[in-house]
């Protein structure tokens, strides 16, 4: 179908495609969403996560730091196996293809340089090839060409999903990096919230366990080697000094910052070696994570903002040693499900850029200002479609 028809319908049915900087699979989420003026109410239909098998992670995330050539190949292939997802969800919920009327693609960060230049790779005309459905992706380069920092860019997607309810809440996303998200109970716009990159999320355990077992594991299963190590305040001191957390917001990091050439460099420092070495590092990363969601709160709105709900999604949220790390801290606020929202921890992320290809498609400018630092709200994604 052509773009102009659909932005004459009210009613899409959006698939959105979401592979974070955990680098762990795709998160694939059918929403319904309806347009009534500036407003959008939608509604998560299916969702599901295909995990990439380990030897497709390693073999991308090995083209990745190669040269143009890997780098050109990469984006290619990884848009295939997200095709051949695509085609499996359709399947596996008997979705008839010609149902969807578009898709949301987050794509692969690859490298995000705040302030100067992002990029994502997985090739929207793959999809749109491969599938005939059309395709918003890119989502993050117009805001950056706003002079914001393209991310993080969920959230509008939180505003307009919270704002019915009047109360002040911190959404709270643990993927690779951590953002959250302040609603104020009073906010009239879009311009009276808040969000940031907190810093490490899960991407600094995954790096750990990864190092501490050549690659076999990837994460750390239910918090298990936090929970058998103990904490090192002497390297917990230490890792707060970043400068990261000395920035005010708006501000962004990636991968890049922290990822696996942090934990190698602690590694390297602290001469870790054994396997109680390794339990005891992941114990202090999982509690610099958890710390470093809060003072970034404590350090730039607790004079402000007074939380009332804390919602966490993502896979952290799955950890129960983040979780209880997190209580501990924030011990004033009470923490919700995102069920009760009718969220799912995994899909938050997924169904945003669904809704974002709708607002695209819409005309409706989805960057929040005061979150990316960009100049001006601007539209977000490109379109592409084949007939
Ligand atoms: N049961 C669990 N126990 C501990 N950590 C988990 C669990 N399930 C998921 N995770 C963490 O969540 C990560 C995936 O989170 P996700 O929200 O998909 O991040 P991203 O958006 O970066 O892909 C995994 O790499 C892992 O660190
Ligand atoms: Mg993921």
């Amino acid at each position: 179908m052509e773009i102009c028809k659909l932005q004459k319908k009210d009613k899409l049915i959006v698939l959105g495609l979401m592979s974070g900087t955990s680098m762990d699979g795709l998160d694939i989420c059918q929403v319904k969403i309806n347009r009534k003026g500036e407003n959008l109410d939608a509604r998560m239909i299916n969702f599901a996560s295909y995990q990439y098998d380990p030897e497709f992670k390693n073999y991308i995330e090995d083209k990745l730091t190669g040269q143009t050539q890997d780098i050109c190949r990469a984006n290619f292939d990884i848009t295939r196996q997200w095709s051949k997802m695509v085609e499996r969800f359709l399947k596996e919920y008997s979705i008839d293809k010609s149902n969807i009327d578009l898709i949301g693609s987050h794509g692969q960060t690859i490298w995000h340089e705040p302030g100067h230049s992002t990029l994502q790779i997985g090739e929207p005309a793959v999809l749109a090839e491969d599938l005939r459905i059309p395709v918003i992706a890119d989502f993050r380069v117009n805001d950056v060409a706003a002079g914001g920092s393209g991310a993080p860019l969920v959230p509008f997607i939180d505003y307009l999903w919270f704002k019915r309810y009047k109360k002040t809440y911190l959404l709270l996303n643990i993927g690779g990096i951590a953002n959250f998200t302040i609603i104020p109970e009073d906010a009239k716009s879009n311009h009276d919230i808040y969000a940031l990159d907190t810093g490490p999320g899960n991407g600094l355990i995954d790096a750990a366990i990864s190092f501490a077992t050549q690659g076999k594991l990837t994460f750390d299963l239910d918090g298990e080697w936090a929970k058998a190590g103990e904490i090192d305040q002497n390297i917990l001191e230490e890792l707060h000094d970043h400068p990261y957390f000395e920035k005010s917001p708006p501000k962004s990091t990636g991968k890049e910052v922290f990822g696996s050439q942090f934990v190698k460099a602690l590694i390297d420092k602290y001469k870790i070696q054994s396997q109680d070495d390794f339990q005891n590092l992941i114990a202090t990363l999982t509690r610099f994570t958890a710390e470093s969601i809060f003072k970034s709160y404590e350090k730039f709105f607790a004079d402000k903002y007074i939380i009332d709900e804390i919602i966490v999604s993502g896979g952290g949220a799955r950890n129960p040693v983040i979780m209880q790390h997190l209580k501990e801290l924030f011990e004033d606020a009470e923490f919700s499900s995102p069920h009760k929202y009718n969220l799912n921890i995994d899909a938050k992320e997924s169904l945003a850029f669904a809704m974002l290809a709708a607002l695209r498609i819409w005309e409706i400018p989805a960057n929040v200002p005061n979150a990316t630092g960009a100049d001006r709200p601007v539209l977000l994604g490109k379109i592409i479609y084949a007939k």
